[in-house]
């Protein structure tokens, strides 16, 4: 059984109805505090804190656990750099709690969502594997952190792991039965359709000066089934060969904030208000994966390379929720 922390979140959910799909068993643990119950459709749930290891040992004795996907976390940069004590203590101490109580059941499968912000500004796009590591915020640092204990986890218990380090994640289920619903919401796919929807004002766009195609930021969007599907690989490889890796996950193409606010526009055929406003501190002006490697050693490759599409599954959610 796999056992999904953080599995009623955006991307959790959409990796518990996918390995469920292709015939794993699973558990969800969360304790909703950003995650919804009724992203749990599929599997098993476990309501619990990571911060409680009690809760974590209860559901290890009642399942039986043969890997973890560790989804759970706080993700927004901005708080990160307000509250950097929430973010080391849920992202890091808690997800410390996690491997022990993994290691005391003898589990040593373990799948974590780590993040393109470990990269901070980058000297090079696309981004490898072994660029630089350098973080310029709590939220990237916390991630970095955990991948860096991974390693020493690794060398003295055995554990073997995988770091997906996912770069924009958007898009929704095709079949409309799950969603991205964060609160607040921080990112820009969704933002950009309340826009449209008419549920905000208006969309505002940080920066129009950055040295990119149109002056404004680039990102490489990634359709959160694309990222579930390399959770289902990353398995496998573990499952096959035990041993630890690391691997960045984008499209390798980027598109500016104008180009998704066009995209918008284009897909729900709704004109709205856009606002421009300075450039926000720590936004790098182009962050583009290189995927060649999870290409290469997982066989993993993007169904939804297309970003229109990745667009209107998500406008098609939100339409119907
Ligand atoms: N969304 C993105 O674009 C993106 C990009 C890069 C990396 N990531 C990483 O992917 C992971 C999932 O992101 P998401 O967008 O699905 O976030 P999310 O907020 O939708 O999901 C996180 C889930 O973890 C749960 N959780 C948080 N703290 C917990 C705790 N102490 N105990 C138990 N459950 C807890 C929440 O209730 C929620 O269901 C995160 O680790 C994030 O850092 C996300």
């Amino acid at each position: 059984m796999i056992l999904i922390v953080g599995g009623a979140g955006y991307i959790g959910s959409h990796t518990n109805k996918m390995l469920n799909q292709n015939g794993y068993e699973t558990v969800v643990f969360d304790n909703l505090s950003t995650g919804h119950r009724d992203f749990v459709k599929w599997g098993e749930f476990f309501e619990g804190d990571l911060a409680n290891i009690d809760d974590l040992r209860n559901c290890f004795k009642k399942y039986k656990i043969d890997a973890v996907m560790h989804f759970s976390a706080l993700i927004s940069v901005g708080e990160s750099v307000i509250r950097p004590d929430i973010y080391y203590q849920n992202n890091v101490v808690n997800t410390i709690n996690l491997l022990n109580v993994m290691n005391e059941f003898d589990v040593k499968h373990f799948i974590f969502s780590s993040t393109a912000a470990i990269f901070g500004y980058p000297d090079t796009c696309p981004i490898v594997e072994d660029h630089p590591y350098q973080p310029i915020n709590p939220y990237g640092k916390s991630k970095l952190m955990i991948e860096q204990i991974l390693e020493d986890y690794d060398r003295a218990f055995d554990l073997k792991y995988i770091c997906l380090r996912y770069f924009n994640a958007s898009g929704a289920d095709p079949d409309g039965e799950i969603g991205e619903k964060h609160d607040p919401e921080n990112h820009l796919v969704p933002l950009t359709i309340f826009a449209a929807q008419g549920k905000r004002e208006s969309i505002k766009i940080f920066g129009t000066e950055y040295p990119t195609k149109d002056g404004t930021c680039v990102r490489d969007y990634i359709h959160v089934n694309d990222l579930a599907d390399a959770h289902i690989k990353g398995i496998q490889y573990l499952q096959n060969t035990n041993t630890s890796n690391c691997f960045n996950l984008g499209n390798g193409e980027g598109y500016s904030v104008q180009e998704i606010v066009d995209i918008v526009k284009k897909v729900s055929q709704i004109n709205f208000k856009v606002d421009h406003a300075d450039i926000r501190e720590g936004d790098p002006p182009t962050l583009i994966s290189s995927s060649d490697k999870a290409k290469e050693i997982l066989g993993w490759k993007p169904n939804f390379n297309d970003i229109d599409t990745i667009v209107q599954t998500a406008w098609n959610w939100h339409n119907s929720n």
